[in-house]
């Protein structure tokens, strides 16, 4: 493959809408054929297509005579990537417009070089205005069944979910406890320039004003700080782990809120686990780079073979959910995830927190995580298995007494799409 910036960009495009692979597998792929110069452009171009999918294909389908169906499907996506150059990005139209009909040949397109051409410079000549009249995916840039769940779940939020979900995600630190306090560590941050906040939610934390290359960030590399969004920060706080507890944190990895809950309360026994041994793995990593340790499981947590029989203080439990409350991180979830999806993993769900349930401790916590937007996750998740389990208790989160746990939704204190729910084992 050639070294076409906007040829890789429409195949990688091309793998994660129409083959249904994770755009997260299928950037860094196209990265590694790329120059590195090239880099950020193709992941602009990818996360920007990905993100406004309706709306492109909108600007085109009146554009080209008939689809562009079979081998030449990519090129399809070629036009997309063209379109959201001329509409999107800083680059002069005539460059943007050359550099995509030469990615027709790489793409083996070559023979609708002049189609490419005339369709974008079309589009230069038309730019469709918008108007009120456009179908609701085109303008919310969302598959329908998800704007309908959310018109049911937040009859007077659901326009502010779907357009915090297209907004380019901030870059939240946490910071190490065990190398520095909030403030310390903000202020090694003004001392080599980085613009950020100090944002206090249950605890303060850091968002930057703008996203920086880890390698910049003072002492990353001996561990005194993770990137992680503000609102999984929320986990560990909410967990509150204390000396000595043994802890088990279920579906861990990569291990971002592991890592969290042992630099709070290094003293604890934490095991973690995971059904997937290759992103358990990434445990692995990230505990060596905070110097912290934990007893890794690879197994099913809806079994409990793995077990061995000793009951745990606290258990976190970061539940496989649809993560439509970090679309905006990974706006593929938009076109991977489907509307049967939801019963499923909210079966999964139900079936993990009854198995581990036996697990915890009398007077023992559980901690619910999930980054759902969806209440067929989160808050009906929690309310059947409180009506199925006589032994659990719920205990206040939010400050509104009648909440069922505590929704977040993305880009509350521009934090990501969350759900948490604190489960107590009655003595
Ligand atoms: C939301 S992610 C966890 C994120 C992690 N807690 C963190 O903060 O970095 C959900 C995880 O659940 C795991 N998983 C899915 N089904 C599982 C199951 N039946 N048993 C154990 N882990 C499972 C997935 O492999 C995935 O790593």
């Amino acid at each position: 493959m050639s070294k076409n910036v906007r040829a890789l960009a429409a195949k990688c495009i091309f793998n994660v809408v129409d083959k249904g692979r994770s755009l997260s597998d299928e950037l860094p792929h196209a990265q590694a054929q790329a120059d590195d110069k090239d880099s950020a452009l193709l992941q602009e171009i990818c996360f920007g297509v990905v993100r406004f999918l309706p709306e492109l294909e909108y600007c085109v389908r009146d554009l080209v005579d008939k689809p562009l169906k079979g081998k030449q499907r990519v090129a399809h996506f070629l036009l997309l990537v063209g379109v959201y150059q001329l509409k999107y990005m800083r680059i002069p139209d005539h460059a943007a417009l050359n550099e995509t009909v030469s990615a027709a040949k790489p793409l083996k397109q070559f023979h609708l070089k002049g189609m490419i051409n005339a369709v974008l410079r079309n589009y230069l000549r038309q730019k469709p205005e918008q108007s009120t009249q456009l179908p609701e995916p085109v303008e919310y840039n969302h598959p329908s069944w998800f704007i309908k769940k959310l018109k049911l779940a937040y009859p007077d939020k659901w326009q502010t979910v779907l357009n915090a979900n297209q907004q380019k995600p901030p870059m939240w630190l946490r910071v190490n406890h065990q190398h520095y306090s909030v403030e310390q560590y903000s202020h090694l941050l003004n001392e080599a320039n980085i613009a950020h906040q100090v944002i206090t939610v249950a605890e303060p934390t850091i968002l930057l004003d703008s996203a920086v290359d880890v390698a910049k960030l003072p002492a990353f590399d001996n561990g005194a700080v993770s990137v992680q969004d503000g609102a999984a920060q929320q986990a560990a706080w909410l967990l509150d782990a204390k000396a000595g507890d043994h802890v088990l944190d279920c579906c861990a990895a990569p291990g971002g809120k592991t890592c969290h809950v042992l630099e709070l309360e290094p003293s604890i026994t934490m095991t973690a686990i995971d059904i997937e041994d290759k992103r358990l793995s990434r445990v692995e990593e990230n505990l060596s780079r905070l110097n912290l340790s934990a007893t890794l499981v690879s197994a099913d947590a809806t079994a409990a073979d793995w077990w061995d029989k000793k009951l745990f203080d606290r258990i976190l439990l970061d539940a496989p959910c649809s993560a439509t409350g970090v679309i905006r991180r990974h706006p593929d979830i938009k076109w991977l995830r489907k509307a049967e999806d939801i019963d499923a993993l909210a079966q999964i769900q139900q079936q993990i927190l009854q198995n581990i349930w036996q697990m915890l401790k009398p007077g023992g916590t559980l901690l619910y995580a999930t980054c759902s937007v969806l209440p067929d996750e989160n808050k009906a998740q929690i309310e059947q298995f409180l009506s199925k389990t006589p032994d659990a208790s719920l205990q206040a989160i939010t400050l509104n007494a009648d909440d069922i746990g505590w929704q977040i939704l993305p880009d509350e204190q521009s934090m990501d799409g969350f759900y948490y729910a604190k489960l107590t084992k009655n003595n």
